[in-house]
């Protein structure tokens, strides 16, 4: 079936579509109802298909007499370390820890928070979580305790599985002193606190009483072997950054999900199993979830955990190193950590020392791919560089291409096409589809496929007002977007107050709360503004309080050690400007947009609802005194 044909059958006959990529994947019991409606009228498929996540990944491919081939490869520059686990030894692994949470008493719908770095140990324990029907939530490990103060509050998890350290670099990032942090502010104690001793010089883990060690813990553990979970039992939630400071618990099912995947890996990344497919990302974002663990597993792929970054771990070649040495088909990453290999290596000295022969498919996701970057890459990789597009509430990609046929056509600059199950439109304000060239909002007609996302943890008001309630039966992205005549979108970026810095996603808003905390500041505005690096990086803008006798320069440094200090260092927070005003609309709204389009550079039009128009001039002269400052 052509890609065309492929699409139009899952818009026009959607049950039969699914139903038949459901069969790709094996159930415990098939589900006879393929698409059903929740109590709130929401979607769900395969109510009654029962399955298992861990099973899938692991099980299955023992059974199918491939034990012995490589699961995962850990490669670690950071620590002079490279690993393969086989099916068996994965198995051993996952069915041990399992054991030991069971032994502690966790059960069938129990949460877990799992605040981990880059090694196996952390997709051990998503998986023996999966194993045994625990809900887990990964955090990634760049956050700040207050981070994971909101997600334990939340999701009340039984246990919280970390590691004495994570590494940046040559830096170490020890965990405890922040999970010890974040145990302290959080509601409710959690009961079981489980630490993966890395045995890193500097790095003890002694300080909890009742810590419970990782390994320990495994050794003195029976297996378990996995349970049964009906298709809607939640897999995991994973939290992300809306337009209120309080990040959403995206909560994600079994069935749909591993459905999507499966489907994903054969049309869209066009992976045959046992190849070697390696995601770049964290494991604590959705990438990291879908395709550095289940996706590639459930796909019998051998899956890379790198513990590093694309530059300085030695140098910018160790991507084309890691496909090299373990014959990477296809990879995925956010176009920064092109970038980034890009301005250390700009004309590709490093590519030439390794064979890349295997390497056919390049991904890229996460944020908005220039041109530039995608010439180098062209020019210098010599293999295709596939945009595509999706959130941590699809879980796998919503535009794209079908590149198992190889009879697809990149157009530079796009994200590719709706990919089957994704009825995509771009309406205007008043819910009017707009013919190509015009710029509008990134809607989707409901029901979502399989795999999209089950709710909001516990919120329901929450998932309805933020993705439901703006245009009746459909869904809404928060992105904005251009279809050409070909069907081709181009995503034009977010209409809200989520940024993407380094491919990294977070809230305006919420640094607005934390800057707007400062004792000082009468208020504030954040923006995201353009960066040749990490795409977009915050800056804010404040106004001080009447009095006020601090610095700029203090104000700056305070603010920034702040976000830091609550959300993280990726916030990446390092420009505070302050201003006398910041541009209102004539009913008191902060012109955000007008000023992330002065500090960028750009043409703008003066708002016709400004409320003074002389604040343009007063805003621009500090802009350029900031920027000639800096
Ligand atoms: N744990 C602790 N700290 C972390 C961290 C982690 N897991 N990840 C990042 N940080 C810290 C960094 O050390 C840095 O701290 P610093 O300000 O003290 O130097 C800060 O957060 C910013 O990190 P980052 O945005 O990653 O910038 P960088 O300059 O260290 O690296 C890139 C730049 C482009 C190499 C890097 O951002 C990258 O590889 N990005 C790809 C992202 C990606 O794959 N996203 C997945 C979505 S598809
Ligand atoms: P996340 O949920 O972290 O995956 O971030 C999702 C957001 O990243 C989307 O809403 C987009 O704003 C942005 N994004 C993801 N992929 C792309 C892409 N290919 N091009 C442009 N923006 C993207």
């Amino acid at each position: 079936m052509n890609t065309e044909d492929l699409f139009q059958k899952s818009i026009d006959h959607k049950e039969k579509f699914w139903k038949e990529q459901a069969q790709q994947i094996s159930w415990f019991k098939f589900p006879e109802t393929i698409i059903s409606e929740d109590e709130n009228n929401y979607n769900q498929w395969f109510t009654d298909g029962e399955l298992n996540m861990s099973y899938l990944c692991i099980d299955q491919h023992i059974e199918d007499g491939f034990g012995d081939d490589i699961a995962i490869i850990y490669d670690s520059p950071v620590t002079n370390q490279k690993i393969k686990y086989t099916y068996h030894q994965l198995k051993e692994e996952v069915s041990k820890l399992a054991g030991g949470l069971q032994s502690l008493g966790l059960k069938k719908g129990d949460t877990t928070v799992i605040y981990m770095p880059m090694i196996p140990q952390t997709l051990f324990a998503m998986l023996a979580c999966a194993r045994i029907g625990v809900i887990h939530n990964v955090v990634f490990g760049g956050f700040a305790p207050q981070e994971l103060v909101v997600r334990i509050d939340d999701c009340k998890p039984k246990a919280l599985i970390t590691a004495t350290a994570g590494i940046e670099i040559a830096k170490r990032i020890p965990y405890l002193p922040l999970v010890e942090k974040a145990i302290e502010l959080a509601q409710d104690k959690v009961e079981n606190i489980i630490v993966f001793n890395r045995k890193l010089v500097d790095n003890q883990h002694e300080m909890f009483e009742e810590i419970i060690d990782y390994q320990e813990l495994v050794d003195k553990s029976e297996p378990a072997d996995y349970v049964s979970v009906t298709s809607g039992h939640p897999l995991y939630l994973l939290y992300t950054s809306g337009t209120t400071g309080k990040p959403k618990g995206i909560t994600r099912d079994t069935g749909g999900y591993a459905t999507a995947l499966k489907f994903s890996m054969k049309y869209i990344y066009g992976i045959e199993p046992g190849e070697t497919f390696w995601a770049a990302s964290d494991f604590g974002w959705a990438v990291g979830h879908s395709y550095s663990v289940y996706g590639p597993l459930i796909n019998r792929n051998t899956t890379i955990i790198f513990e590093g970054k694309p530059i300085m771990t030695p140098d910018a070649g160790t991507f084309w190193r890691i496909i090299s040495e373990y014959k990477v088909a296809a990879m995925f990453t956010a176009p920064t950590a092109i970038r980034a290999i890009k301005k250390e290596d700009p004309e590709g000295e490093l590519v030439k020392k390794y064979d890349l022969s295997s390497f056919k498919k390049q991904f890229l996701a996460g944020e908005r791919c220039d041109v530039a970057t995608l010439d180098w890459f062209e020019k210098h990789i010599g293999v295709p560089a596939i945009d595509h597009w999706w959130q941590t509430e699809s879980g796998s990609p919503m535009l794209g291409l079908m590149t198992y046929n190889d009879d697809y056509q990149i157009k530079r600059a796009s994200a590719g096409k709706p990919v089957p199950g994704y009825d995509i439109k771009i309406f205007d304000e008043n819910g009017l589809e707009l013919d190509a060239h015009h710029e509008g909002y990134l809607v989707i007609k409901l029901p979502l496929p399989p795999g999209a996302m089950l709710g909001i943890w516990n919120d329901y008001e929450r998932f309805n007002k933020s993705y439901l309630s703006q245009y009746k039966g459909y869904y809404f992205s928060g992105d904005g977007a251009i279809k050409d005549e070909d069907g081709y979108i181009f995503i034009t970026g977010r209409v809200d107050d989520v940024i993407n810095v380094a491919g990294h996603r977070l809230s305006t808003s919420e640094m607005e709360e934390i800057v707007s905390s400062h004792p000082d500041v009468a208020e504030c505005a954040v923006v995201g503004i353009d960066d040749d690096l990490k795409g977009q990086i915050p800056f804010a803008s404040v106004v001080l309080k009447n009095g006020s006798l601090i610095s700029e320069q203090q104000i700056e440094t305070e603010i920034v050690k702040k976000v830091r200090e609550k959300i993280g260092a990726v916030a990446c927070l390092k420009n505070v400007m302050t201003v006398k005003r910041l541009p209102k609309t004539r009913s008191g709204k902060i012109l955000r947009k007008l000023i992330r389009t002065i500090i960028d550079g750009k043409d703008f039009q003066v708002p016709s609802t400004i409320d003074d128009e002389k604040i343009i001039e007063e805003i621009k002269e500090k802009i350029n005194a900031y920027k000639a400052h800096k």
